[in-house]
Order: structure tokens, then sequence, then C-alpha cells
């Protein structure tokens, strides 16, 4: 059977540690959507991670670890991060795969990426640069190379063939950059690839499957960064919802088990678009600094705001979720007062549903207030011993969204989390 692991928000929720910390009850670990986009940390033997590109549960020997279809793959990031890992002593080369048909992601993506981005100027969707949505729409185009091409003799015919057009929409969008750097890299980098185990992902994960191996599936960005249901266009370029497992991996829906939602306590954004809780405040400002809000691939700081039911709802909704994780608690600790959004008012009319744009409406959060539970809840193992405030705060949580926080993350670290019982 399948488990998923995604995130319910806008990303960050604190998914990699999340795989990581239930990775030793799986026998593979797959990543099925997004690309170098990602940013998933996690802590190992006390040192922080990023990964961008391998899936969680690298660290953990003798667990598969599968790039599915639905990736878009950089090579370059990919050798990077292989290096990274190489230096905490693991053997990437026997626990890694990579489907065949996983896209590639080529330097002129990520050119086609900026030019894309500056050309939008004001309404620039905030893009991590890593040639995602170009990756995606050469996808769907019908135009991209795959990871199985590589082993073709057309590679590189078929290469400069795209490259070309490629160069084409460049010059249209005066990008003028240097970018043979890049290209050097990538060659490099391809070179690299050649030692991984590329194999045919949907037959590779569906025979496990029917031996009786247990698959994880671990989600990249959030619900709300879907392309179908997150806040168009300020979105990621793929389905990054429970479903986009089937299409990611090869998967049927009647495999998929458990979905494990993950949301932060509270709610954080990275680059433009809707964020209806956004405090632009003293408060937003005090999250971002105990939280350490700086995204994990760019850098850049994160918007905080106040958690967002009406979207978490939504989120629980598309995506199925059957249980929910909550992670960073321990950064409310401080606060005297906490606020949940239950409602959003729009033209004058409180609405508990997520409209289909967001852009041009006016959206106020309708927000109801609880009691912070001023305690340092970061060593706390067990739920008994949950402070009153907090317990409360929780339950409203899981009675709004009819599903309940199975586990409380109250720290960074592997061994923070707290099981509800
Ligand atoms: P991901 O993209 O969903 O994997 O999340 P990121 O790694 O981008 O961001 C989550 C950040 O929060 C990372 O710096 C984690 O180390 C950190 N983190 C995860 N869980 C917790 C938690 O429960 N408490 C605190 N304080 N930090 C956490
Ligand atoms: P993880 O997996 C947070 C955001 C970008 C931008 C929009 C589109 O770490 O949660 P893209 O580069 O995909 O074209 O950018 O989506 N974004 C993320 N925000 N976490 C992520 O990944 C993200 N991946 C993309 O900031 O607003
Ligand atoms: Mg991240």
């Amino acid at each position: 059977m399948v488990d998923v692991i995604l995130g319910l928000q806008w990303g960050d929720e604190g998914k990699g540690k999340i795989v990581d910390y239930f990775a030793p009850r799986y026998d593979i670990i797959a990543r099925f959507q997004g690309g170098p986009n990602a940013g998933h940390t996690l802590y190992v033997n006390g040192s922080k991670v990023v990964l961008h590109q391998i899936p969680s549960g690298i660290f953990h020997e003798n667990k598969i670890n599968l790039i599915g279809n639905g990736v878009v793959l950089d090579p370059v990031t990919l050798k990077r991060e292989c290096k990274t890992v190489k230096d905490f002593g693991i053997d990437y080369q026997k626990n890694l795969f990579i489907s065949d048909r996983t896209h590639l992601i080529l330097p002129t993506h990520r050119a086609l990426d900026k030019a894309s981005e500056k050309a939008k100027g004001n309404e620039k969707i905030g893009s991590t640069l890593k040639g995602i949505g170009p990756a995606y729409m050469d996808k769907t185009g019908r135009n991209g190379l795959r990871v199985g091409d590589l082993l073709d003799k057309s590679f590189t015919t078929q290469y400069i063939k795209l490259r070309l057009k490629h160069q084409k929409l460049l010059d249209g969008m005066n990008f003028d950059e240097d970018i043979s750097n890049w290209e050097e890299e990538f060659f490099d980098a391809l070179e690299f690839m050649r030692q991984f185990q590329v194999v045919n992902g949907e037959y590779f994960i569906n025979e496990k499957i029917s031996q009786g191996k247990k698959v994880m599936a671990e989600g990249a960005q959030g619900s709300m960064l879907d392309v179908d249901f997150g806040t168009f266009p300020f979105v990621t370029s793929s389905n990054t919802i429970s479903a986009g497992v089937c299409t990611g991996l090869g998967v049927a829906p009647q495999k998929i088990k458990e979905v494990i939602g993950v949301t932060k306590a509270y709610c954080t954004r990275v680059g433009g678009g809707p964020f209806p809780t956004e405090l632009n405040d003293a408060t937003g400002e005090e999250l971002r600094k105990i939280g350490n809000e700086f995204g994990a691939t760019t850098g850049r700081p994160r918007r905080c705001g106040w958690i967002d039911l009406v979207a978490l709802r939504f989120a629980c909704m598309v995506n199925g979720v059957t249980q929910l994780l909550m992670t960073k608690a321990d950064v409310l600790d401080a606060f005297e007062e906490l606020k949940v959004c239950t409602s959003y008012k729009i033209d004058g009319k409180s609405v508990k549903e997520v409209p289909f744009q967001m852009t041009r409406v006016a959206i106020e959060p309708e927000l109801k207030s609880f009691k912070g539970w001023k305690t340092d809840i970061s060593g706390i193992k067990n739920s008994a011993d949950i402070p009153k405030a907090m317990r409360e705060y929780v339950s409203f949580i899981n009675d709004y969204l009819s599903v309940k926080v199975a586990y409380i993350s109250n720290g960074p670290g592997r061994e923070q989390l707290i099981e509800m019982k």
C-alpha cells in the first residue's frame, strides 16, 4: 500500500522532517511531483540538511528512494545533493532510483523562468527560478526530454533542437544573459547521472507493492500551490495534492491508504499571491523571527500569518486527508493570544469556501481568538503533558476540520514529535 505525506498550506510545513521521521516504517520513499523548487529540511545526527531533489528517506539504510515520473529533475542540483548525502556516508548509488519517464530541467528552462518572471513585472509569481514552470510546460506541450532519453544516441540532437526553440523564445523576451556556464555544468551533471539506477518507475513500484512492500509518497510544495486547486496563478506547475501520487508514480488510486496532511500551527507563504491571514505587523514579524521563517531554497523571508481553517478544510477535502500532523507548535509558545481564521468576509458576506480566484476580491479573514499557552512545549514527549490552552486550540481545529491532529511536532529535531492520544 501507499501512504502519502503532503503539505496542506503554501509549502514549507515541515514535510522533510516528518518524512524522515516516518521513513523507518516504509520500504520505499518516493517523490511524485515538483523539483528543486522544494527545500525539505531535516536533521541528521544533529546536522541540518536541506534536500531539494532527493527524497527525504535517503538517510535511512536499506530504504529505496525513488524519483518518480511526475518530478522534474535538474541534474545539476542532483549532482550537488548527492555530494552532500555522500558526506554523511550514504551510498546513494545503492538507494536512489530514478524513473525513466522523469522530465529533465534544462539550463534554458531556468533562463525562461527568469525571463518570464521579469516580463510579469509587479505581477510576478515569485518563482524559485529553478525552471519548474517551463519544464512542466515542455512536458504538457510534448517537447520535453526525459531521463530515459539520456541513454539514446539521439539525445544531443534532441537537446539542440529544443535549445534552439527555447533560444527563439528567449530572444523574443530580450533575455541576453550568457548561460554557457549553466550548460557546462549541465552536461557535466549528465555524465554524473550515468551511474544511477534508471528504472521503469511504474513497473518498479507496482511490483514492490505486490510483494507487500510499503511505499511513502513524499509531497513537495503544498495544496494551496497546486496548479488546479491552489491560488492560481500564484501556484507551482504541478499537482501537489494526493491525486498527483497516481499520475506522478503510476499507482492506482485504490492503492493509496493514509493521506497524512502536514500543517503548521500557523501559516506561511513565500513568493507572491493571496494570503488572507497574513500579518503585516509586529506579530507577523515575531512569527518569522521565532519560527526562523526564511526559505530553505531561496533564503527569502517567508510571509507569516494565523492558521487559515477555511483553506485547510478545503485542502483536507481535495486530498482526502485521513490524519493531520501539526508542526511548529512550539513557535507559538510565547504568544499571549492566538487567532484562527474560521471564515472569509467577501463583499460583506461571510463565506467558508475558498473562491476560485483570490486576487480580484478583497478577502478579510474572520478570526476566532484563543488564549496562548505560554509554556515551553519543546521538551514534551507525551500528549498527557500538553498544556490545557494548547489542547483547546487543537481540539477546535479537530472539530472544524473533522479530521484529527494525530501528531504534533514541537521542534525541528527528529525526535520532537508528540503522538496525540
Ligand atoms: P518542508 O519544505 O515542508 O520540508 O519544510 P522546510 O524544511 O522548508 O521548512 C520547515 C522548517 O521548520 C525547517 O527549518 C525545519 O527544520 C523546521 N521545523 C520543522 N518542524 C518544526 C517544529 O515542529 N518546530 C520548529 N521550531 N521547527 C520545525
Ligand atoms: P517545499 O516543497 C514554499 C512557491 C514559490 C512561488 C511559487 C511558484 O519546500 O514546500 P515555482 O518555483 O514552483 O515556479 O514557484 O511556488 N514555491 C514554494 N513555496 N515551499 C516550496 O516547496 C515551494 N516551491 C515553490 O515561492 O511562490
Ligand atoms: Mg521547504
